[in-house]
């Protein structure tokens, strides 16, 4: 059983686009700039935005953190969209989510100017990965190809079970790995919360994804030998031996599932340093003009 190191791997990404951003600057070139926007005070997501800020300041990229509390309007929301879609200066931007419950996420997100839509959120980009043309992918499957293209892992011909079929995570990357590219080619099954039997479906799979949400949900009898786990959970649960309180908990039962898989993703420190580094390489291609 092989260890998928996210944390190493998201260190390599930063020194090269570290790099990158030396060579921008050196020429006299726009250091890039990524804005974040956080409505309301959801735990999780002070602490993602709070990775993300970090990042932009570890690579030399310029950060802007726009704070709203959860009395922040749609209307006022839409208008500091349309402030970062403007500005000259910011080359990509991201709306932090969840939204609180009165402000409808997907007016907002399609708010965003595709071309900064370093999320890759915005139809027109879910559109444009589709059909396989250049767009922005988002954040998180993004990281999760990474992490399959450095370790090497053979992904043409595998049969792949997604669980979870969320905009963010789970739908894309059904749609990424089925795709013909590598890492891509699978056959790849999309199962959800209404899947009978999901069992039958994930002792199938060669690679398993779960971006489910549900602490340790994939247990090791759901689990073929040889397969390779990636898991996406990252929900906060009680531990009172922790200085927090709490701790991460991903949605496979690590411990009982790693002895029978080639390669596994940890909680923490698999897919969620990634999620960052796609971001900061998304910014970096929109800063370039790269994308479309
Ligand atoms: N909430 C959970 N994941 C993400 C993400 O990748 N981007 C944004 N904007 N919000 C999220």
């Amino acid at each position: 059983m092989h260890i998928l190191d996210g944390k190493a791997l998201s260190i390599i990404i930063k020194e090269r686009v570290t790099a990158e951003v030396e060579t921008i600057k050196d020429a006299g070139g726009k250091v890039p700039h990524l804005a974040a926007v956080l409505v309301g005070n959801d735990g999780g997501s002070e602490t993602y935005v709070g990775h993300k800020v970090k990042a932009c300041e570890y690579v030399g990229f310029n950060s802007t953190l726009v704070r709203r509390d959860d009395s922040c309007t749609e209307a006022e929301l839409l208008e500091i969209v349309n402030e970062l879609n403007q500005n000259p200066d910011i080359d990509g931007f991201i709306v932090q989510l969840p939204l609180p419950k009165h402000i409808n996420g997907d007016k907002v997100l399609q708010a965003v100017d595709p071309k900064k839509d370093v999320d890759g959120f915005h139809p027109i980009n879910v559109g444009r990965m589709m059909q396989g043309l250049d767009a922005y992918l988002p954040a998180t499957p993004y990281g999760i190809l990474q992490l399959l293209e450095h370790y090497h892992i053979e992904t043409s011909g595998k049969h792949c079970v997604v669980i979870g079929r969320s905009n963010i995570v789970g739908s894309p990357m059904s749609v990424l790995l089925a795709r013909n590219a590598y890492p891509g080619n699978c056959t790849v099954t999309l199962c959800h919360s209404r899947t009978g039997n999901l069992r039958d479906f994930t002792l199938q799979a060669d690679i398993i994804v779960a971006a489910l949400g549900k602490p340790g949900f994939v247990t090791a009898d759901m689990v073929k030998e040889g397969a390779v786990v990636i898991d996406v959970g990252t929900t906060r649960v009680d531990d009172a031996t922790k200085k927090a309180g709490w701790r991460l908990s991903g949605d496979v039962d690590f411990d009982n599932v790693a002895p029978k898989c080639s390669y596994i993703t940890p909680v923490p420190g698999g897919v969620g340093p990634l999620t960052v580094t796609s971001l900061l390489m998304n910014t970096l291609r929109a800063a370039k003009g790269e994308v479309y």
